[in-house]
């Protein structure tokens, strides 16, 4: 890895063995982008890459030339208004009303490992070897604008992170109206878009779509990053597939309202913008302050969508998420909630975790409900003290009957929120988010509290911190139910309300640091309804997240392969719950549910003395299988071998790092009937090796696995004869592949 500066065509490369980035300062002093892509060697020139023609229609900077139009140059974080006409990465308001700005270059530093980002998540180096970041000066000389570029590269994989900041060292006030963290100019448009698209119970979804000349976007104006578009985005050549090609990831470490935009011009280039939504976002820079944008990251592949979601997966699993559970195995959990929702008491609840310990389960869960005047979704929020009616010795009280059973304890908060009906409201009524004179909208019966206040923050860290003191609490879920209307702050003024979103999103994190500081062993699991906040900014404090308020095994096919996309198995929440299933009232075999489950981190989500006395031996020897197989299951490398969103079949396995072990999961969605023979393509094994196949004994070796292939035919073949199982519809099984000693 390296990066280097050619001096006389003031020329950066960044490299390392897979990727090359490469700009260049322009005759107007101008950042240019000149190539992001496979490797290639360094040289001193690589100025005929700047393409200037005389074009009709085309404005030019300089007089007396027709060739020098911002318009037609790949730029690294154009301006809009000076001959320019596609989206900008940087919009700044100035006191006389004029938004034209002109950054030219000052200076650069290049630096071993990485810098913190104060007060946002971000990727980070544990040495200096690890990375290499390049910080590059622009200045705008009429306002005094100080504009510094970030570059990383580490030292493998594709990866570009990349962010903005901007300093005001000059004499007056500005607005930053638009403050893009990543631009990428590229020279066609020959690439397919895929996002990952749904909404409550459906995250994730992957969607396609050509690029066209025009303007194509996924966003959140909500408050979180949403539901509805996760802040991923992927342009692939159109012959990539998920094992060979080019693709690039690009990915927002945010959790609030964020824009991912591509915009193909007339002449075909394509221009990559992801930052903040700048819809509704207006941030007032005074005199010597200083605007961080957060951080974007770019992943090159050139082995298709495997080889760009494992770079993500191993750098958002060992240089995004920390502390002391980043590598650790996640503990089996049984969670109360589509148990009993908010109808329990404690002996109820000491009920269901003895059940679960005598099952093996590790940690016991108390979701929502436990607190304040709390007896349905209408009351309660905000405050964080246990409603004695239902747990007469508090929560020290409980975790210690939990504790005493073998289990750690684990337990649900919602901090950001509120209801009218709380002790918190009544005494604070304006510490919520509401506009002045203007209705103020529910959600879920719920208002948003003011986080972009610090007392607000420390209030609600202040209860949470004495709960989490007085008892012996493991696992905080934290969830966020609702997204922000009316949105503006009591006491900013009127010139600063742009910045009240992301005001709240700082809130959001400094309460995330400082609970995670204080107490380092505990384990975080983000939530927002499900999948609402599902985003690499909260995996930097929450090294885990529940996936999808949907349970469904089948409906979890589509969400955990779409969210393996961009996230690591160990970050994955997925429990397995009841049948007929509660979201979409569903019944699938028990060993499904578990199958597509133990892809994730791993839980319960049921009372489990409903069970039979059969299913609870099969739950025992779930859990056993998972105790046994997690650390490769959650740390392995992880391959989608058949899609859900193309056929009935969904394959995917992960292999262990020293490839002496793989687990293949295979599914199928409805039983087919004299079905044709089956056979599924294996990667990542030792060709070399021998692996015995512990579902029926056989014995192949890795490259018969990876080129003939697995065979995965079954009783659906043919007639079902003699004791053979028949196959039902939903059914699956994981097969484990062993290498033999050699
Ligand atoms: C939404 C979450 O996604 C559920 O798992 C559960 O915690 C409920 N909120 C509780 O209100």
């Amino acid at each position: 890895m390296s990066i280097q500066f050619h001096q006389t065509t003031k020329t950066f490369h960044l490299y390392n063995d897979n990727i090359s980035y490469i700009m260049s300062v322009l005759e107007n002093g101008h950042l240019g982008q000149l190539y992001y892509g496979k490797k290639i060697r360094d040289k001193e020139d690589f100025s005929y890459l700047v393409e200037k023609v005389p074009r009709p229609m085309a404005s030019y900077v300089y007089s007396g030339d027709r060739t020098f139009s911002l318009e037609h140059i790949k730029q690294e974080y154009p301006v809009y208004g000076s001959t320019d006409y596609r989206h900008p990465a940087v919009e700044i308001l100035q006191e006389n009303g004029s938004r034209i700005m002109d950054f030219q270059y000052v200076s650069h530093t290049i630096t071993g490992g990485k810098p913190e980002l104060p007060g946002l998540p971000a990727t980070y180096t544990e040495s200096d070897d690890e990375a290499e970041t390049l910080c590059i000066t622009l200045k705008d000389v009429v306002t005094d604008i100080r504009l510094e570029l970030l570059y990383t590269i580490f030292a493998t994989g594709g990866i570009i992170a990349r962010s903005a900041r901007f300093t005001n060292d000059g004499e007056k006030a500005v607005h930053i109206l638009n403050a893009m963290s990543l631009c990428l100019d590229l020279p066609d448009h020959d690439y397919v878009w895929m996002q990952l698209s749904g909404a409550w119970a459906r995250e994730r979804h992957i969607k396609n779509r050509i690029l066209e000349p025009g303007i194509v976007a996924i966003d959140s104006m909500r408050g979180h990053s949403s539901h509805e578009h996760n802040p991923f985005m992927v342009l692939k050549r159109p012959s990539a597939t998920e094992h060979q090609g080019p693709v690039i990831g690009f990915s927002l470490i945010y959790s609030g309202n964020y824009r991912i935009q591509a915009e193909v011009d007339t002449h075909d280039t394509t221009r990559v913008t992801v930052g903040i939504n700048p819809t509704g976002f207006d941030w007032k820079l005074d005199c010597s302050e200083t605007f961080q944008t957060p951080e974007a990251v770019m992943v090159y592949s050139e082995e298709g969508l495997n080889g760009m979601s494992q770079t993500f997966h191993n750098l958002y699993r060992s240089r995004l998420a920390r502390g002391y559970w980043r590598d650790r195995p996640r503990p089996i959990l049984n969670n109360n909630w589509e148990a009993t929702y908010f109808d329990f008491t404690e002996d109820r609840l000491v009920e269901i975790a003895s059940k679960a310990k005598e099952c093996g389960v590790e940690l016991f869960v108390l979701d929502d409900g436990w607190f304040g005047e709390r007896s349905d979704d209408r009351s309660g929020l905000g405050d964080w003290f246990a409603n004695t009616d239902r747990l007469p010795k508090g929560i020290p009280g409980l975790a210690d009957r939990i504790e005493a059973l073998g289990m750690k304890f684990g337990l649900w908060f919602e901090p950001e929120m509120v209801n009218k009906n709380s002790d918190l409201y009544r005494a604070h009524p304006d510490w919520i988010l509401m506009t002045p004179e203007r209705h103020i909208s529910h959600g879920r019966h719920q208002y948003v509290l003011d986080f972009s206040r610090p007392e607000v923050v420390d209030c609600i860290y202040g209860m949470m911190k004495t709960i989490l003191s007085e008892a012996k609490i493991s696992y905080i879920k934290w969830d966020m139910n609702r997204s922000i209307t009316e949105c503006y702050s009591a006491t900013l003024p009127s010139d600063r309300q742009g910045e009240v979103f992301h005001r709240f999103i700082l809130g959001v994190y400094d309460l995330y640091d400082r609970l995670t500081k204080a107490f380092p062993h505990v384990l975080f699991e983000s939530c927002a309804s499900g999948g609402g906040r599902f985003d690499p900014g909260l995996l930097y404090y929450a090294p885990q997240g529940w996936a999808s308020d949907d349970s469904d095994a089948i409906e979890r096919l589509k969400i955990q392969y779409g969210t393996s996309m961009c996230y690591p198995i160990s970050c994955i929440g997925s429990h397995v719950s009841v049948a007929p299933n509660h979201q979409v009232f569903r019944n699938t075999p028990l060993h499904t549910r578990a199958n597509v489950a133990y892809f994730g981190t791993f839980g319960y989500e049921l009372d489990l003395n409903k069970l039979s006395d059969e299913e609870i031996e099969e739950v025992k020897e779930q859990i056993v299988f998972m105790k046994e197989y997690r650390k490769i299951l959650q740390f392995g490398t992880f391959y989608r071998l058949k899609s859900p969103f193309e056929g009935n079949e969904t394959v995917w396995m992960v292999v262990s790092e020293d490839q002496k072990t793989a687990l293949v999961g295979y599914y199928r969605v409805l039983n087919v009937v004299n079905a044709p023979y089956t056979r599924v393509q294996l990667q990542g094994l030792n060709p070399d090796l021998v692996y015995e196949n512990l579902e029926n004994g056989t014995e192949h070796y890795g490259d018969e696995l990876m080129n003939l292939g697995l065979l995965t035919s079954d009783a659906s073949c043919g007639e079902v004869v003699g004791d053979a199982k028949p196959c039902t519809d939903f059914d699956s099984r994981i097969y484990v592949l062993k290498a033999k000693e050699i």
